[in-house]
């Protein structure tokens, strides 16, 4: 019989270590535990004790989301999620997020899933997507000049300029984070092996400072690859220097970032659009609705006739419903639903990712017209989150 409690201090390396062990990694070393341990806070750690042994472990991170139409709402991001090889299939993570979600103040959670058959029966469904690039450096030519200057930062100014910027540049897409001091420590110094070149770069516009990019070069047995893991521009000036900058730099044969917007448009910046190769889609963000009127009432919606859509939701019952959908917002009903369909899809519906025909074409969710309910949901920019966590 396994019991869930929250942590406190004295526990969270035990609980780091044990999720550690899930992932089939080894226990964190005294020097990445340093960063590490910045990453808790109070309240927030779960885990499964089996007698005196912790057997299960989940965390969250306060953040906040930004939604359809700009409103910015707290938000949970979720992570360590494991439960030891000798537990699994019991029930455990099943304990750990009723526990969870029990203790959650936040309207919504989102994770990053190791596999994609876990968090749709706990009401998760997939919110935003993105596709990993590859530029071939010697065909890839921006025309144009640069109206702005990039310049590289040490890693202690970058630990101060980027969190700044990314608040100012970064949390502008439906479907953006805001990031929480521990993930600048852990991704800017705690994970970074000592023979790692991590490198920061940010660009300045005529107005200052608007956007970044952190990378590092791989040195492959045949080519050199520049990997962007951080990507940010409040412009499109700014985003083409910074793009710019990248194809420009020496001794590098290609250039990958990954899991970047649907929608950046790559191959339009480039005068050789087959300079651009997509090498993978992913899943991005798993959006979980915990307060579902507060979440449909916070967004905006397109013009289009009124629709009813109906919820189920197994493990929070109260967000069960009928939901009247306008232009003008939305509230609780007592109409009989166009279109019906779980937590998890409408989560994966909320930022603009998929949409009610999808679903319905897939017999993922019924209704006559779901045409009229894409009308309403329609967004004009692809939702993307941008932070891995
Ligand atoms: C994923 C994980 C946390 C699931 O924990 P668990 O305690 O086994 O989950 P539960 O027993 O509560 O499972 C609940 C249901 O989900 C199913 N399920 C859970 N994980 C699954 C998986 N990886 N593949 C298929 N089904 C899974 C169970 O079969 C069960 O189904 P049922 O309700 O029809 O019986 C655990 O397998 C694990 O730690 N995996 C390795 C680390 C990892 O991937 N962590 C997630 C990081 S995002």
């Amino acid at each position: 019989m396994t019991e869930i409690r929250v942590l406190d201090e004295s526990q969270y390396r035990d609980h780091h270590t044990l999720f550690r062990g899930t992932l089939h990694h080894a226990a964190a070393p005294d020097e990445v535990w340093e960063h590490a341990r910045n990453s808790y806070e109070p309240g927030r750690s779960h885990a499964a004790f089996d007698g005196a042994e912790i057997v299960g472990t989940v965390q969250s991170f306060g953040s906040s989301l930004v939604l359809p139409g700009g409103a910015v709402v707290p938000h949970a991001a979720v992570s360590r999620v494991g439960v030891r090889a000798d537990h699994t299939r019991r029930g455990v993570l099943s304990s750990m997020m009723r526990a969870q979600f029990d203790a959650l103040d936040e309207p919504a959670a989102t994770l990053r899933a190791s596999e994609g058959v876990i968090y749709g029966r706990f009401g998760y469904g997939v919110a935003t997507r993105g596709r990993t690039v590859r530029v071939d450096r010697r065909r890839a030519a921006v025309p144009g000049e640069a109206t702005g200057r990039v310049r590289l930062v040490d890693r202690d100014t970058a630990g101060k300029l980027l969190p700044e910027l990314h608040d100012s540049v970064g949390m502008k897409r439906p479907g953006a984070i805001g990031r929480w001091t521990g993930w600048w420590e852990l991704n800017l110094f705690g994970n970074i092996k000592p023979d790692d070149n991590l490198v920061s770069a940010v660009h300045s516009g005529p107005d200052g400072d608007d956007g970044f990019v952190v990378y590092k070069v791989d040195h492959g047995d045949k080519e050199r690859v520049l990997k962007v893991y951080d990507l940010c521009a409040a412009s499109p000036a700014a985003w083409a220097d910074l793009w710019r900058y990248l194809i420009g730099i020496d001794l590098v044969d290609e250039v990958e970032a990954w899991l970047r917007p649907l929608d950046e448009p790559l191959e339009w910046l480039f005068t050789d659009p087959r300079a651009v190769k997509v090498t993978e889609f992913e899943d991005e963000t798993w959006l979980r609705l915990i307060d579902v009127p507060f979440m449909l009432a916070q967004r905006t919606y397109a013009d289009g006739d009124p629709v009813v859509v109906g919820v189920t939701d197994r493990l929070i019952p109260v967000n069960t419903g009928s939901y009247l959908i306008t232009p003008d917002g939305a509230s609780r009903t007592d109409q009989a639903p166009d279109v019906e369909l779980s937590v998890d899809l409408l989560g994966a519906l909320y930022l603009g990712d998929t949409t009610f025909r999808q679903l319905v074409t897939a017999n993922r969710a019924t209704g006559s017209n779901p045409a009229a309910a894409d009308r309403l949901f329609a967004v004009s920019e692809v939702p993307w989150c941008g932070t891995y966590f």
